[in-house]
Order: structure tokens, then C-alpha cells, then sequence
């Protein structure tokens, strides 16, 4: 009989805290998330001391009701996984600090998590039977990369952003036409009433063959329009703002994946991190990976955004292989894929 790996997943590098329990990887048993979103939408984004503040106070509550949901005691954990970066520092800190301590004290293997290793590893849990090599296109509000999983924990990263992320230019562009932070999912609603044809902005192209993205120039061009408009007084339709705007974000993370899969002869996408909920996003890609018999997988949205379970899980994959965490794991707030 195979022995079952019972993680506890600790997350706190941003604005959520999270903890949870989890069989081999991909059985979740609990999944608890104490977002702060109603806390940081007075200020329009996060505020990291008060991210920080938060995830101490809730973070105890946060674990017991964890063990509690999944009806497991701390003597049936087999280890304690941690994200230790990317992210906020000082959030980071108090899920590093809190699972050394829980560690120590129970004599079990603490396991550092890269968090875009955790969003990628969200597809496991959804997936059961996914297996690598596939092409993830990672896209959250603080990252947007495509990275080709070679095997559990090999990664090579094809493209990335060298300015602003997917989801950040979905919330700064949310928040010019006053929806409010986070923006993502109020776009995405509200560009299913505009015409996605209404307004050119644009498609950032690089001529050296990359497969890289910028959002600066097209979150410049969207508040531009809204000024020039403001100062013409000619009138702004939202919904078609938003659809355009969207429409020149999902343009180039569709076209870069696809090519990406094209050129490394992978016939399998999976989506991960908060933007990966976006439904022109996943239609987009379903329809053109259909059309080329490439399979385009996505988590539900509970686990695209920040959770533990995903953390959870990629610890999983590390566990098998033995690779632990000493108790000077530290928070890494610019950690690399890949990086030890
Ligand atoms: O992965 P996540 O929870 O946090 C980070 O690690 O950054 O992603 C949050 C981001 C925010 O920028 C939010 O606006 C965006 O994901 N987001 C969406 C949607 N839902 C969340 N963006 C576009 N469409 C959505 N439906
Ligand atoms: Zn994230």
C-alpha cells in the first residue's frame, strides 16, 4: 500500500493568507483563504505594512481552521511548506517565520515554496492526471511568464515581462476608468458589453525573435485615450475601453503560448495565477489550442488566485525527492524560478 504525504501549505506573499492541507499533492482536504482585499481597496492596491499586520493577526486562526476542516492534528503532518518568495518581504516573513516555528516544534521537514512554482502546480491539483512536460503561461498580478515544465520542479522560463505584469495593467487600467481595485475581474465583466474592435491600442512587438511581453506602452496608451477624451469632451464608452484594452492584452499572451508550443513541439498549455480566471483568456486559448490539437487546461478560479493548497502541492513534488529546507530558509522577496 502506498503511504499517503500529508502537506500543511502556508501563503503570505501578498494579500491573502492561506493555509492548507494536502494528500500527495493533489488531494486537497482544506483550503482556507483570509483575503484582505476589502482592507486594500480603500487605498487602491496593497499596502505591504498593513499586509503584513493582517497576516499576523489572522494567520494562527487561519492554520487551526485548516487541520480543523481537514480533520488531521498536527502529528499527522509529514511537513510544513512555506512560500518564501517572490513577494511582499515582510509578508513573506510572517508565513516564513510562523512554519519554522511549527516546524521546529514538531520535529518535521520544512519545505520553501517559489510561489509561481506554487500557481503552476495549482494545475496538478485540478488536473490529476497531468503530467510534465506542458508550457504554463503564468500570469498574476505581479507576474507574467511562460515557462516550459520540463518534469516536476525543471523549468525553463521562454518569456517574460520586462515591465509591468498582466494583471497589474488590468488593475491600473481598471482603476482609470474608476472600477476599482482589483480590477481584473471588473474588466472582464464589463468587456462582454464593448466592442473589443472600438479602439486600436497597442500590441507590443520585439524584433529579436522573444517571446517576452510589455504592458507599459498599452496601459499608457489606454490612459492617454481617456485623457485626450476627457479634454476633447468627447464621450467615453467603459465597456468598449475595457473590451479593447483586453483584447490587446489576450492578443499577445495567446499569440506568444501558442508560438511557444509551436517551437518546442509541446502539445499541452496549462494557465496559472489570477488572470488565468479571465474568460476571454481561456476561451481565447482553447478555441486557437483546439484548432492546433493542443491541449489548454486551467484551474478553477479558487485556486488561480493566491492559496496554500497550491503550495501544498508543489512541496508534494519536492518532498518525494527529499529536498528540504534548512531552518535559515529566509524570505526571498525577488526569488527566481528555479532558483535554491
Ligand atoms: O495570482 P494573484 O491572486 O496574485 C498575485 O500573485 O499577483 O493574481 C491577482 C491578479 C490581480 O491583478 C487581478 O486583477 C487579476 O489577478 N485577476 C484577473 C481576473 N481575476 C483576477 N484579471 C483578469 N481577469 C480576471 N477574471
Ligand atoms: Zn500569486
Amino acid at each position: 500500500m502506498i503511504e499517503n504525504t500529508v502537506i500543511l501549505g502556508i501563503e503570505t506573499s501578498c494579500d491573502e493568507t492561506s493555509a492548507s492541507v494536502v494528500i500527495n499533492g493533489r488531494e486537497v482536504l482544506s483550503n482556507i483563504i483570509s483575503s484582505q482585499i476589502n482592507i486594500h481597496k480603500k487605498f487602491g492596491g496593497v499596502v505591504p505594512e498593513v499586509a503584513s499586520r493582517k497576516h499576523i493577526e489572522v494567520i494562527n486562526a487561519v492554520v487551526e481552521e485548516a487541520l480543523k476542516e481537514a480533520k488531521i492534528t498536527l502529528n499527522e503532518i509529514d511537513a510544513v511548506a512555506v512560500t518564501y518568495g517572490p513577494g511582499l518581504v515582510g509578508a513573506l516573513l510572517v508565513g516564513v517565520q510562523y512554519a519554522k516555528g511549527l516546524a521546529y516544534s514538531l520535529e518535521k521537514p520544512l519545505i520553501g515554496v517559489n510561489h509561481i512554482e506554487g500557481h503552476i502546480s495549482a494545475n496538478y491539483i485540478e488536473h490529476n492526471k497531468l503530467e510534465p512536460p506542458f508550457i504554463c503561461l503564468v500570469v498574476s498580478g505581479g507576474h507574467t511568464f511562460i515557462v516550459y515544465v520540463k518534469d516536476y520542479g525543471l523549468y525553463e522560463v521562454i518569456g517574460e515581462t520586462r515591465d509591468d505584469a498582466a494583471g497589474e495593467a488590468y488593475d491600473k487600467v481598471a482603476r482609470s476608468i474608476g472600477l476599482g481595485y482589483p480590477g481584473g475581474p471588473k474588466i472582464d465583466k464589463l468587456a462582454k458589453e464593448g466592442n473589443e474592435n472600438a479602439i486600436k491600442f497597442p500590441r507590443a512587438n520585439f524584433h529579436d525573435d522573444s517571446l517576452d511581453f510589455s504592458f507599459s506602452g498599452l496601459k499608457s496608451a489606454v490612459l492617454n485615450y481617456l485623457n485626450k477624451a476627457k479634454m476633447t469632451g468627447e464621450e467615453i464608452n467603459d465597456a468598449d475601453v475595457a473590451a479593447s484594452f483586453q483584447k490587446a492584452v489576450i492578443d499577445v499572451l495567446s499569440d506568444n503560448v501558442i508560438a511557444t508550443c509551436k517551437k518546442y513541439q509541446v502539445d499541452k498549455i496549462a494557465i496559472a495565477g489570477g488572470v488565468a480566471s479571465n474568460s476571454a483568456l481561456r476561451n481565447r486559448l482553447i478555441k486557437e489550442g483546439g484548432d492546433l490539437n493542443i491541449e489548454v487546461l486551467f484551474p478553477s478560479p479558487i485556486l488561480c488566485t493566491d492559496n496554500a493548497a497550491m503550495i501544498a502541492s508543489a512541496a508534494y513534488f519536492k518532498f518525494i525527492k527529499n529536498e528540504f529546507s534548512s531552518m535559515d530558509l529566509n524570505a526571498k522577496p525577488n526569488l527566481k524560478l528555479g532558483e535554491k
